[in-house]
C-alpha cells in the first residue's frame, strides 16, 4: 500500500490490522449511524474564504486550551479500550501527543494505569470521568488522577447508558463480552498479534484506572456487566457541585449539544464544555457537534471555553471548528486509527499532517493566528 496521508488511510490500515470486532467498535455509531455520518458530512458543507496577498510569512498554529499552551488547537479525545488497539496504547499515545504539543485525555475505561500514562508522558494530561454509582470509587479515581498529575477533568455527561451500537451487538461484544470475542478472533485469524496473545495466554487485560475499584470484576469478561451496573443514569447538575468539592483542577463538561444545557453548564461554573455527540455513538439523529456549535458559542460567549468534537479528521476541519466558534477541537477516531494502523510513528505522522494542514489552511485563508480565526473567514453564500 502507498504511504498513508490522511485519517482515512490510517483507517484502512487499522482495518487490516485489527480483528473485525475491534475495528467495528471504533468505527461504528449508534442506531442507523445517521449522526455518525452527519458529523463528517457537516464539515464537508462548510466553505472557507480564500484570501490572497496577505503577509503569511509567519503563521502560528499554537493555541491556549484550558490554560495550557498547545502547538495546535487540538486535544486527543478520550477513547475507551485504546490499549486494546495497540500494545500499551494509551501510554504510547500520551507520549506522542506530548511530543506534538497537544493534550492527551485518558478515558475512565482506558487500559493503561494512570501512573504508567504519567510516566510515559512525563507531563500533565487530562483525565476523563464517567460518574459511577459508587461515589466512594469515584473519589478514589479522582485522587489517583490528581496524584498522576492530571489537572483537567473531562466529565462526560452524555453516557448515562451506553448507546445502541448494532455493530457491536452483531459482533457479539454485548452478549458474550470482550474476552469471548478476543478468543473467537484468535480462531479466525492465523497470525498471532498482541491482542490474541493476551487472550491465548489467558492474562486478564485490566482496566487501569478502575483496577482497584473492580473487585471480582477485573477482567474483560466482566466489563460490560460492570459498566451496565456501575454507570450512573441518576447524575444531575447537582453532581457538578459534588465534583467541584472533590476536584481542585479545571472541569470540562463533555457531551453538550443543547443551548440550554450549555447555559446551565456556565451557571454550574465549569471552565469549559465540549460540544459533542460522543462521536455519533449515543443518540442517533441528534445534530452534529459542528452544527450545534454556532448557537452554543453565541449563548456562552466568553463565560466558558468551548471545544467541539465529532468528525474532525484534518487541519482544515480544525480551522472550520474555530471559525464556527470553538477554541479548539478533540479528535477521537483519527488518533486511534493512526495508532492502531501504524503505531507511534503513525500517530506522530498523523499529528504532523494535521498541523501542516492547519498551517496551510490559515495561509490560504489569510490569517496568521488561531485566535483570529472567526466566522468572517467562512464563505456564507
Ligand atoms: C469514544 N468516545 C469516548 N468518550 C468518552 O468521554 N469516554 C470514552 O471512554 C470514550 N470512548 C470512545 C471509544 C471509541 C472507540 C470512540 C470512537 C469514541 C468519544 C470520543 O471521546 C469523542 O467524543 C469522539 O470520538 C469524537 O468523534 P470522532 O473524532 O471520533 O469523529
Amino acid at each position: 500500500m502507498s504511504l498513508p496521508a490522511t485519517a482515512s488511510d490510517y483507517r484502512a490500515l487499522a482495518r487490516r490490522r485489527l480483528p473485525r470486532f475491534l475495528f467495528d467498535y471504533i468505527d461504528g455509531g449508534a442506531g442507523e449511524e445517521r449522526t455518525l455520518a452527519a458529523n463528517v458530512d457537516d464539515f464537508a458543507g462548510v466553505r472557507i474564504r480564500q484570501r490572497v496577498l496577505v503577509d503569511t510569512s509567519r503563521v502560528d498554529t499554537g493555541a491556549v486550551l484550558l490554560g495550557e499552551s498547545c502547538a495546535l488547537p487540538l486535544a486527543l479525545a478520550p477513547v475507551g479500550l485504546a490499549g486494546m488497539m495497540a500494545r500499551r496504547g494509551e501510554a504510547r499515545a500520551a507520549r506522542v501527543a506530548e511530543e506534538a504539543g497537544v493534550p492527551f485525555t485518558l478515558s475512565t475505561v482506558g487500559v493503561c494505569p494512570l501512573p504508567e500514562v504519567a510516566a510515559a508522558r512525563g507531563a500533565p494530561f487530562w483525565f476523563q470521568l464517567y460518574m459511577l454509582r459508587d461515589r466512594g470509587a469515584v473519589e478514589v479515581i479522582l485522587d489517583a488522577a490528581w496524584a498522576a498529575g492530571c489537572r483537567t477533568l473531562v466529565f462526560t455527561v452524555d453516557l448515562p447508558l451506553p448507546g445502541p451500537r448494532h455493530r457491536d451487538t452483531r459482533n457479539g461484544l454485548g452478549a458474550t463480552g470482550l474476552k469471548a470475542s478476543l478468543l473467537r478472533a484468535t480462531q479466525v485469524l492465523a497470525r498471532p498479534r498482541w491482542v490474541w496473545d493476551v487472550a491465548l495466554r489467558g492474562r486478564p487485560l485490566r482496566f487501569g484506572c478502575l483496577e482497584s475499584q473492580l473487585p471480582g470484576a477485573r477482567s474483560l469478561d466482566d466489563f460490560k456487566a460492570w459498566v451496565d451496573a456501575q454507570f450512573d443514569p441518576g447524575v444531575t447538575w447537582r453532581d457538578i457541585d459534588w465534583l467541584r468539592a472533590r476536584w481542585r483542577g479545571r472541569i470540562l463538561l463533555k457531551g453538550i449539544l443543547d443551548v440550554d444545557d450549555a447555559r446551565a453548564a456556565v451557571n454550574a461554573g465549569v471552565e469549559g464544555i465540549v460540544v459533542s455527540n460522543h462521536g455519533g455513538r449515543q443518540l442517533d439523529s441528534v445534530a452534529s457537534g459542528i452544527r450545534a456549535l454556532p448557537k452554543i458559542a453565541a449563548a456562552v460567549g466568553d463565560a466558558a471555553e468551548i471545544l467541539v468534537d465529532g468528525g474532525v479528521r484534518s487541519g482544515t476541519d480544525l480551522f472550520k471548528a474555530l471559525a464556527l466558534g470553538a477554541r479548539g477541537a478533540l479528535i477521537g477516531r483519527g488518533w486511534i486509527w493512526a495508532l492502531a494502523g501504524a503505531g507511534e510513528a503513525g500517530l506522530r505522522d498523523y499529528l504532523d499532517t494535521v498541523q501542516r494542514e492547519l498551517r496551510l489552511t490559515m495561509t490560504l485563508a489569510g490569517v496568521t493566528r488561531t485566535a483570529d480565526i472567526d466566522a468572517s473567514h467562512l464563505d456564507s453564500d
